[in-house]
C-alpha cells in the first residue's frame, strides 16, 4: 500500500514572538499540516501553550492543525481545542486507566466535530496499550523521544511499534514525532509511517524549503526500497 507522505512541522521549535510569519516559513516550505505541541507541566514537565494560542494560530494557517496534546486531562480541554480549530486532535494513551475510558474520550473528540482522532504513547509505553482502540482512531502518534521538549535524539527502539501497527493490519495515520531529520526519516517510513512531525530540524534549517523537500523525498524512496535501510535491519 503506497500512502502520501505528509509532513507536519512543530511550531514548538519556532520563534513565538513572530509566529504568524513562522507559519508562513513552514507554510511556504511545503508543510502538510503544522502541529502543536500542547504541554501542561503535569503530564509532562514543561509548559508551552492552550486554547487561545491555537485559535490565534487557526486564524493565519491554511494547512490542517494536527494537535497533539500531552495534558493529564484530555476530555476536560477536548471542547476548548476543538473550537480553537483543531483538525487533528491526539491525546496520550497514557492519561487512561482503560479501554473505557479511551473509547470515551474518542468518542467525546468526535461528538465535538474533531475530524482526525489521534493517540499517542511515549517510546516506555507497549505498543498493545492502543491495539483495543485501534478500531476506533484515525491516527496512531509513535513518539520517538519522551513527550516535553523538542530537540531529543531519536529513540530506533520505537520503529518495533510502526511495524507493529501495520502488521496488525492498522490503515490509518501512523505519525511519528521526536528527533526526526533526513537521517531518521527514511527508517520510520520504512517501518510505515506516514505523517513526519520535525521541529528543531525543520525551523532551525537555513533554508526550511529545501530541508522539507528533502525529507520527503527521503520518506518516499525509502517507502519503495524496503532493504536498505540499516535502522530497521
Ligand atoms: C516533543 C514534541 C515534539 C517536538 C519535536 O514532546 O511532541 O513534537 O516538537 O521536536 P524535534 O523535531 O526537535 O525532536
Ligand atoms: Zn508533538
Amino acid at each position: 500500500m503506497t500512502r502520501p507522505i505528509l509532513i507536519s512541522p512543530s511550531i514548538l521549535s519556532a520563534d513565538f514572538a513572530n509566529l504568524e510569519s513562522e507559519v508562513q516559513r513552514a507554510e511556504s516550505a511545503g508543510a502538510d499540516w503544522l502541529h502543536v505541541d500542547v504541554m501542561d507541566g503535569h503530564f509532562v514537565p514543561n509548559l508551552t501553550i492552550g486554547p487561545p494560542v491555537v485559535a490565534a494560530l487557526k486564524r493565519v494557517a491554511s494547512v490542517p492543525l494536527d494537535v497533539h496534546l500531552m495534558i493529564s486531562e484530555p476530555l476536560r480541554y477536548a471542547a476548548a481545542f476543538a473550537a480553537a480549530g483543531a483538525h487533528v486532535l491526539t491525546f496520550h494513551i497514557e492519561t487512561c486507566a482503560g479501554e473505557k475510558e479511551a473509547r470515551a474520550t474518542i468518542a467525546e473528540f468526535r461528538r465535538l466535530g474533531i475530524e482526525k482522532v489521534g493517540v499517542s504513547l511515549n517510546p516506555d509505553i507497549p505498543i498493545e496499550r492502543v491495539f483495543p482502540v485501534l478500531d476506533a482512531v484515525d491516527l496512531v502518534l509513535v513518539m520517538s523521544v519522551f513527550a516535553g521538549f523538542g530537540g531529543q535524539k531519536f529513540i530506533p527502539d520505537v520503529l518495533s511499534k510502526t511495524r507493529a501497527l501495520r502488521a496488525r493490519g492498522f490503515e490509518g495515520y501512523v505519525e511519528m514525532d521526536g528527533g526526526l531529520n533526513a537521517e531518521t526519516i527514511p527508517a520510520c517510513a520504512q517501518a510505515g509511517a506516514d505523517v513526519f512531525v520535525s521541529g528543531s530540524a525543520l525551523f532551525g534549517a537555513p533554508d526550511m524549503h529545501a530541508t522539507l523537500a528533502r525529507f520527503r523525498t527521503s520518506a518516499e524512496n525509502s517507502i519503495q526500497r524496503d532493504d536498505a535501510c540499516p535502522l530497521n535491519s
